[in-house]
């Protein structure tokens, strides 16, 4: 089903500027599935404990901005023809990553990252780039920073307290959808970025995780 709109230039930016919105405006982006956490038991953690697992939550949370502006960026300007729908299929799915993420923030007494505005400008910014330059460029964008997150995940879920179920299924099930969301793009002839390019991404990501556990 390759039925494409036609959507003027005007049209496109209140597209992307409804987007932005839903993703930096708390509590606007509509969700496909419940939130895991939902079924869990919340868990009395120190004050300590809150304190962290919220730095963690804003860390994962900001990084499902990205995913956004990422893939709002690639749906401007790659062609996909073949892989447009899954791709799409993947971007519904970071946002409900994004309300998950949110909400526990919140139900933990802290609030989303305030540097969420430039993160998803830089990303916004590098997805159009990457799809200008080619399909496979921007597919391999995805699939790198996909695994970029499912690194994340892995190290988050190590220090995220056992008893705080909650957390810990919604991290869980973002990591089965990222490490999905990776191998779709792959399978859809994203490049393999080389060692360098890879070290690069982990290094704006350091910078990412260091700012947002705070600010
Ligand atoms: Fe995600
Ligand atoms: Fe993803």
């Amino acid at each position: 089903m390759s039925q494409q709109r036609h959507y003027s230039p005007l049209d496109q930016v209140l597209i992307q500027a409804d987007a932005a919105l839903r993703t930096l405006l708390p509590f606007t982006g509509h969700t496909t599935r419940p939130s895991p956490a939902k079924l869990k038991d919340e868990t009395l953690l120190s004050d300590q404990e809150s304190r962290h697992v919220a730095g963690l939550m804003r860390i994962n949370h900001t990084g499902e901005v990205c995913a956004q502006g990422l893939y709002q960026g690639q749906a401007l300007t790659a062609r996909l023809p073949h892989v447009r729908q899954a791709m799409e299929h993947a971007a519904d799915e970071e946002i409900d990553h994004l309300a998950w993420c949110e909400q526990r923030i919140r139900e933990l007494g802290s609030r989303p990252s305030l540097l969420n505005p430039i993160f998803y400008g830089l990303s916004f910014g590098i997805g159009a780039t990457a799809g200008l330059i080619s399909d496979r460029v921007s597919l391999g964008f995805v699939a790198a920073t996909e695994d970029q997150v499912c690194k994340h995940l892995d190290h988050h879920l190590s220090q995220i307290p056992v008893t705080d179920e909650k957390s810990r299924a919604i991290l869980e099930q973002m990591r089965v959808d990222e490490a999905q969301h990776s191998t779709t793009a792959l399978n859809a002839g994203g490049l393999r970025f080389p060692a360098p390019v890879k070290m690069g991404m982990s290094l704006l990501s350091k910078v990412m995780t260091f700012s947002t556990y705070r600010i």
